[in-house]
């Protein structure tokens, strides 16, 4: 991104920074902001002028649209210091526009110009730079999202949006190998749906049966397709792979499972390391058969979040399963090829990080 391509946007800065509270050896997942978010509102057709602004709460109309209806849509992103510290990178972030938008498109709310979300990113993380952590395993993850803002109480497209960015640094998601259960009752999406849009219900819909599943003892829940119950989806937070018999599997995208940016990335780092791999319809009963006869020998989630996140359980019909995480080789190996590319400490031979 050059410099010169940055319109003005009204920036005003905090008096004092919250910089010198944040513990950066301890960092949570997503419970420390920055100083500074970035906002921008959309009515009369058009968005407005656009502000960096002291990060604080908002005031908004108890009839505001998202409050009933759930106009909200979000997006997951990443930037990243260098290994050696001479730099910050974005990874992809041109996916996660499209993908907001996609997102937009699907829910009936205005799409954000590139410039506007290019521009209000680049100078908010230029503006609080100093929140990026630097350690190994931790970075600083940039929440953009719009919601729907018209306070009327009748089922209808807003008209007024807030379109926003927060950032915070943070460490792992999840942090250690996960279980999840795979349910054959309650569903997260199906096609025709909005499975596929990065909509604030897709997540609401799950919190429910993932309590359910935490009471259980797992971790998540990895989610079967809606109408069959039959075949594996995603697991909300993360999408899903297998290593079965040495070819790396995954759902294909159908509509109901979400288009993550690190899946395209994990196809792409696995095929160019002559890893064969297979996006299609992948059956829960292949799977469990796969880890009965010993072939199944990895299963992972990929996310901006969790990144390549090792499930050494999963349980299905009242029975689990077990897997050795401390014997995953494929994804170790392209775990190691992203988190190189991202820290740029392996040529980005894809195209995908963008200076700071
Ligand atoms: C991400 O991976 O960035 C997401 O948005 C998923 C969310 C569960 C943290």
């Amino acid at each position: 991104m050059s410099a010169s391509a940055i319109p003005t946007i009204e920036t005003e800065k905090v008096k004092e920074s919250k910089l010198p509270a944040i513990d950066f050896n301890n960092i949570p997942f997503g419970r420390t902001f920055s100083d500074h978010m970035f906002i921008c509102e959309y009515f009369d057709g058009k968005w407005q002028t656009a502000k960096i602004q002291p990060y604080q709460p908002l005031e908004m109309s108890p009839a505001c649209n998202v409050f009933h209806y759930g106009q909200a849509i979000f997006e997951g992103m990443k930037a990243y210091y260098k290994a050696d510290e001479s730099g910050v990178v974005l990874f992809r972030p041109e996916k996660n526009w499209e993908r907001l938008n996609k997102s937009a498109v699907r829910m009936s709310m205005p799409e954000i110009p590139k410039e506007l979300f290019m521009n209000g990113l680049q100078q908010l993380i230029q503006l609080d730079r100093d929140f990026i952590p630097k350690s190994a395993g931790s970075s600083l993850y940039i929440r953009p999202f719009m919601i729907g803002t018209e306070p009327f109480i009748g089922v209808k497209t807003s008209d007024r949006y807030l379109f926003m960015i927060i950032i915070g640094p943070v460490g792992p998601y999840y942090g250690e190998a996960i279980s999840v259960l795979v349910y054959d009752t309650y569903i997260r999406a199906t096609k025709g749906g909005y499975g596929n849009a990065k909509a604030a219900g897709n997540y609401a819909g799950t919190l429910y049966p993932v309590e359910l599943a935490r009471k259980q003892g797992y971790k998540d829940v990895l989610w079967l397709d809606g109408e069959h119950k039959k075949y594996v989806n995603e697991v909300g937070t993360m999408n899903i792979f297998f290593v079965v018999d040495g070819v790396l599997i995954t759902p294909e995208t159908d509509g109901a499972i979400l288009e993550g940016i690190t899946r395209d990335s994990i196809i792409q780092i696995a095929k160019s390391l002559g890893i064969p791999v297979e996006e299609r319809v992948i059956a829960i009963d292949e799977i469990v058969a796969a880890h009965d006869n010993g072939t199944l020998t990895e299963m992972f989630g990929t996310g901006t979040a969790a990144v390549v996140n090792p499930v050494n359980r999963f349980g299905y019909k009242g029975k689990d399963y077990l897997l050795d995480e401390t014997k995953y080789t494929i994804s170790a190996r392209i775990k190691e090829q992203l988190v190189g590319i991202q820290k740029c400490t392996i040529e980005d031979t894809f195209g995908w990080v963008v200076e700071l």
